[in-house]
């Protein structure tokens, strides 16, 4: 079976029917994507395939060939917003002990920059964590979607500042 997983084809010898997550943990080393319930309830074997979030434990492998699949492990060369999202779930307190955070951040990934708080609840709503509590992932999200969030100022931007300071 020939599989794309974060932009490299892979060869495997697998049965069709095999799940996604087993085949992303054990036949490709690719631990980052988590198994919870294995049922389809917790969300936390999120990956993309062809853009949309799916629980990868509910996929059988054959279903997949041909698409694109993104784990956590290649989201950041996928997605742009992939970095701001880890980046935002340290910041924010959006994970503890982590093991819903793959699954949060690729829900997440989909997501367009400036996203409501409702658009992100929706997002996230297949996704459980057992321990921070929502509020805080949701504020991850929202800061790392947040199009007034910026990166330090520039030289020029901290120059025109000053000058600008200096006329007053
Ligand atoms: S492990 Fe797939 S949804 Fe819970
Ligand atoms: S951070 Fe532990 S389950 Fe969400």
């Amino acid at each position: 079976m020939l599989l794309t997983i974060n932009g490299r084809q892979r060869r495997l010898t697998v049965p069709p029917m095999a799940r996604l997550l087993d085949v992303l943990r054990e036949d490709c080393g690719l631990t980052g994507t988590k198994e919870g319930c294995g049922e389809g309830e917790c969300g936390a074997c999120t990956v993309l395939v062809d853009g949309v979030a799916v629980d990868s434990c509910l996929v059988p492998v054959a279903h997949v060939e041909g698409c694109q699949v993104v784990t956590i492990e290649g989201a950041a060369a996928a997605k742009r917003s992939a970095k701001a999202l880890q980046n935002a779930f340290v910041e924010h307190g959006g994970a503890q002990c982590g093991i819903c955070t793959p699954g949060m951040i690729m829900a997440a990934l989909p997501l367009k920059a400036g996203a409501s708080r409702d658009e992100i609840k929706t997002a996230l709503a297949g996704n459980l964590c057992r321990c921070t509590g929502y509020i805080s992932i949701f504020n991850s999200v929202e800061a790392a979607l947040s199009p007034a969030k910026k990166g330090p100022p520039s030289r020029v931007a901290l120059r025109r500042a000053s000058a600008h300071a200096r006329r007053r």
